[in-house]
């Protein structure tokens, strides 16, 4: 074992504007100062969820979906060596997290939407009680998530956070992916700031 590139760009830099985005929409939420940064924060995390949605599958071997999504079996079998102390270690993410990863998914696009519908008067106090209910469950499917990356981590002996940052992960040299993808990552970005730009004009 030794470590090897597994989280492409695109991957690894939506997943931070994802959580700069969270985060600060989560911090403007009440302000009407700060209405226009809450909006253009929430556009941030609508545009990455979108994106990564095509790119889980046309993108590297473990961004696909095909690759984490996995049925109750695995998920159960994961668990129970969670259980006993010595889970399973997945060189992509492990069947538990990967389901974690497709509510945020889906949490950040609803939640962007209802946003969206809200800003533009559609769908009155009711809309506005379904965006704020939904912008609660994904905090509390983040929270989940920290916890188990954490847990990972302390498992695994492997941070999980760092390899988030860097790519890489412990694997052995036919398990890595041969390009990081630069090139959607620059795309990625462009089609985030055009959001941004978007929602803001
Ligand atoms: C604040 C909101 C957050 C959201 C919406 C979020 C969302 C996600 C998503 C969608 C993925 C999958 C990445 C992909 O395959 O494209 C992911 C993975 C990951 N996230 Fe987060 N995340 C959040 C916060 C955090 C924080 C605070 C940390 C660090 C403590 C973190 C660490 C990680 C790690 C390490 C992975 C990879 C997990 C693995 O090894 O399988 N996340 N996150």
């Amino acid at each position: 074992m030794q470590k090897i590139l597994v989280w492409d760009w695109p991957v690894r830099l939506g997943h931070w504007l994802m959580v700069g985005g969270f985060i600060v929409a989560w911090l403007t939420s009440e302000s009407e100062t700060f209405r226009l940064l809450h909006v253009i924060s929430g556009a941030t995390v609508l545009a990455v969820a979108a994106f990564r949605l095509p790119w889980g599958f046309i993108g590297s071997r473990y961004a696909r979906f095909v690759d984490f999504v996995r049925g109750p079996r695995a998920v159960k079998d994961y668990a129970a060596g969670l259980l006993k102390l010595e889970p399973a270690h997945h060189v992509g993410h492990n069947p538990a997290g990967g389901w974690a990863i497709v509510l945020l998914l889906g949490l950040g696009i609803l939640t962007g939407l209802s946003g969206w519908a809200n800003y533009n008067d559609i769908g009155g106090g009711f809309l506005e009680e379904v965006h704020e209910g939904l912008a609660v469950t994904m905090l509390a499917v983040v929270a989940i998530h920290v916890a188990g990356v954490l847990t990972g981590s302390l498992m695994h002996g492997e941070n999980l956070v760092r390899a988030m940052l860097n790519g890489r992960k412990q694997g052995t040299p036919e398990d890595a992916i041969r390009s990081a993808r630069p090139l959607a990552a620059a795309l990625l970005l462009a089609w985030v700031v055009a959001a941004g730009w978007w929602i803001a004009t």
